[in-house]
């Protein structure tokens, strides 16, 4: 990506000014990215956290065996938690079935369960700015979210709800073997890594997803960055953070 377009993308997350000013930029790199990179603590060898609990290793083997057809069918047709009695439509996931990123969220929201896509909405949009900034098109990543369903008034989901989802997302990445996660958001981490510690706690390491050992990286949701720009900066530490845990894949 040209640094003429790294900027453009920069400028979308209201990034702009991230730049070193008077400072000289690594070889080769344009000072938005040397800014992004001096600015990223803990980059050289982050803490490996988390670890498969049995209680994960049972509920990922309930779609064991499903391809992506069958799964997507089951997913369709599941009744599993009441949600399933006020969605207009579940909503899978969408993107490259060999994707190396897997981009995991909350739950659909109104537009999501209108249209049958994750993140198709404003905190869509900002997502698909934020996967450009590191140079990702959303085609080229997968993208989930830990329930299928959207909880009436977008409410946060319940423990059963997440439970019964879950197993399908497990599949979903026991197919994709993606080289990282990336879970957006307080509640899709908290699921994801069953801990109750807030988002700036998890934030800056790499856990471990279940049995794959999926490498996992927390950010904010762009929702919430939405709401609290001045945030996006440490949201872009995250994005490199998680850039660079690819790259030592
Ligand atoms: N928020 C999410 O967490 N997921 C979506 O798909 C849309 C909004």
């Amino acid at each position: 990506m040209n640094s003429q377009l790294r900027r453009e993308y920069l400028d979308a997350l209201g990034l702009k000014s991230w730049a070193l000013r008077g400072k000289p930029g690594l070889a080769g790199a344009p000072a938005q990215v040397t800014a992004a990179v001096v600015g990223v603590a803990a980059i050289a060898e982050p803490p490996m956290l988390g670890a498969a609990t049995p209680m994960r290793d049972v509920s990922a083997a309930r779609e064991a065996g499903a391809g992506w057809d069958e799964l997507r069918a089951r997913v369709a047709a599941c009744t599993r938690c009441s949600l399933s009695s006020t969605r207009t439509q579940t909503v899978f996931g969408v993107g490259n079935p060999h994707a190396d990123w897997l981009i995991v969220g909350e739950a659909p929201g109104a537009e999501e369960d209108r249209r049958g896509e994750p993140f198709v909405g404003r905190a869509g949009q900002l997502l698909n700015s934020m996967l450009h900034a590191i140079g990702l098109a959303r085609e080229q990543v997968y993208i989930a979210n830990v329930l299928k369903c959207r909880p009436p008034g977008n409410r946060d989901p319940n423990p059963t709800e997440a439970a019964e989802c879950l197993p399908y997302l497990e599949r979903q990445i026991a197919l994709l073997k993606p080289k990282i996660m990336l879970a957006v958001g307080r509640i899709a981490a908290q699921n994801l890594l069953r801990t109750d510690k807030t988002l700036g706690a998890l934030r800056n390491q790499v856990h471990r997803f279940g049995l794959s050992d999926v490498p996992l990286v927390v950010t904010y949701h762009p929702a919430y960055l939405l709401r609290t720009p001045t945030e996006k900066r440490k949201a872009w530490e995250d994005l490199k953070f998680a850039r660079d845990v690819v790259s030592r894949v």
